[in-house]
């Protein structure tokens, strides 16, 4: 198949994203219809949408059944995502999948965070340099494009020791261009009937063309300075290790992709809703500013001050309850299964309604209120286990989820002692459910600088 047929045949009505997209409908809250009807209906609801039976679990004890007790009954989805993460560990299963993971774990350990955090320092002050000019200039900018290009910065720079070697800002488009699936079927009939608006950049099919592009130049560029453990350098051996023919140069090239896509987009949209958020509660960023200042004064954070800043990591945590970046885990069930007593038949499309979760009352108290201090002291404590699944659950969890924090715990540090960004977009900021919980026509701020 090339490229160009990739865009209508793969992902067309067939996407469960697609299907979903009836109970998503509403502008004012995407979110509304699905939430209702867990609640009428109760937790696990076998549907039947468009020839395809989907079976919607809101709960915790039945996300456990799913991701950990009978984990191997529930294979991973990824229709149509596969421009996008190609063969990656994301997509994979079985002993394929754990033959391609394993030789890249120990990148992902806590105790090799100590050894990134200069670099994460590095690309937020490239970040503040970059501010400082837009605080200069006044002109609104689009968050989750600031953020992004921020998340793919320290990726590069901390796990593959190199400088970005393409331009954020016009990757990021492209392809935003093409993981807009909802929207996807929408996209090309406005095109076809001569309304590209808000869609100009490319086609779906230019937009995989150029992303294609970018791993290989990332691996051809030169080193910053030739570090011995890098995340490249484990998965560069992976390739020339003759015990797994499997993990050959273009499994190499879909691990990048994976990397610069979930591990960017993911950590991008927690940081932009955060600052939406510490707009929306100046006392809260007033904190985080007193919190920095107490912890590290003058000097940039290391790995100790993360430990130490707890109400800024609470604010993160906090940020990804209240809008978790996937807001729902899909699996395709492999064999019949019981699921709360409901008939559960082998390729039956799982829907796991995370958000769904983390906004119910009967696991978080005033679950719309943003409260970073839940996540803080005895408070933590009270938590029903798997109401909170931002990062999944069980084996197939995600490998960047703890360092995604230290990203963004220091990001957000360091970015609201010297800034104080605007918020200048409607009320509440409405949301867009696609594979990922994005802000419907972006986030837009104004840039101020803290005198
Ligand atoms: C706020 C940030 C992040 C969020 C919310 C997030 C979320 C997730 C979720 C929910 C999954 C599991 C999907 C499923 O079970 O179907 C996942 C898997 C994964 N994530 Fe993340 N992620 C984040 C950051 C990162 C980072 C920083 C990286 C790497 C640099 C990363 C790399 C991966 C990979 C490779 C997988 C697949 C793991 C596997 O299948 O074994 N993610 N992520």
């Amino acid at each position: 198949m090339t490229i160009a047929e990739t865009d209508s045949a793969e992902f067309g009505e067939e996407s469960i994203w697609f299907k979903l997209t009836p109970l998503l409908k509403d502008p004012k809250n995407p979110m509304g219809i699905l939430m209702q009807t867990a609640e009428r209906y109760g937790p696990v609801i076998p549907v039947s949408m468009a020839s395809q039976r989907v079976v919607l679990i809101s709960e915790p004890q039945f996300f456990k059944h799913v991701l950990v007790s009978k984990a191997d009954n529930y294979v991973k989805y990824f229709d149509g995502l596969e421009p996008i993460f190609g063969k990656s560990m994301i997509t994979n299963d079985g002993a394929l999948w754990q033959k391609i993971r394993m030789p890249q774990q120990p990148a992902f350990h806590p105790d090799v965070f100590a050894e990134y955090i200069p670099y994460f320092n590095e690309a937020i002050r490239s970040k503040m340099r970059n501010w400082a000019e837009l605080a200069k200039t006044g002109e609104a900018v689009e968050m989750v494009e600031q953020t992004w290009t921020l998340a793919a910065d320290m990726i590069c720079k901390a796990l593959f020791d190199r400088d970005m070697p393409f331009n954020p800002h016009v990757v990021f488009r492209y392809v935003k261009t093409y993981t807009d699936v909802m929207n996807h079927k929408s996209i090309r009939d406005k095109k076809q009937a001569g309304d590209v608006s808000g869609y100009t950049e490319a086609s779906p099919a230019e937009a995989v063309e150029a992303w294609t592009s970018v791993p290989p130049a990332v691996i051809a560029s030169d080193p910053r300075e030739e570090r011995e453990k890098t995340l490249l350098k484990m998965i560069q051996a992976a390739v020339d290790d003759p015990e797994v023919p499997e993990f050959d140069q273009q499994q190499a090239i879909d691990e990048l992709k994976q990397y610069l896509w979930a591990g960017t987009e993911t950590t991008a949209l927690t940081l932009a809703w955060a600052l939406y958020l510490v707009s929306k509660h100046p006392e809260a960023a007033e904190r985080i500013r007193h919190e920095g200042e107490d912890v590290c004064g003058d000097r940039e954070p290391n790995a100790a001050d993360y430990s130490s800043l707890t109400y800024t990591r609470a604010v993160i945590q906090e940020t990804m309850r209240l809008y978790p970046p996937v807001w729902s885990l899909i699996r395709t069930a492999a064999g019949p299964d019981v699921i709360d007593g409901k008939e559960i038949k082998a390729g039956d499309r799982i829907v796991l309604f995370g958000y769904g979760a983390h906004h119910n009352p009967k696991f978080w108290d005033a679950p719309e209120e943003f409260s970073p201090e839940r996540w803080m002291g005895d408070a933590a404590k009270k938590r029903v286990k798997y109401s909170y699944i931002p990062f999944g659950a069980g084996k197939r969890s995600c490998i960047g989820g703890a360092m995604s924090q230290v990203e963004n715990t220091l990001a957000l540090s360091l970015l609201l002692r010297r800034f104080r960004p605007e918020y200048i977009g409607p009320e509440p900021a409405p949301i867009n459910a696609t594979v990922t919980l994005t802000p419907r026509g972006g986030l837009h701020f104004r840039i101020h600088e803290l005198s």
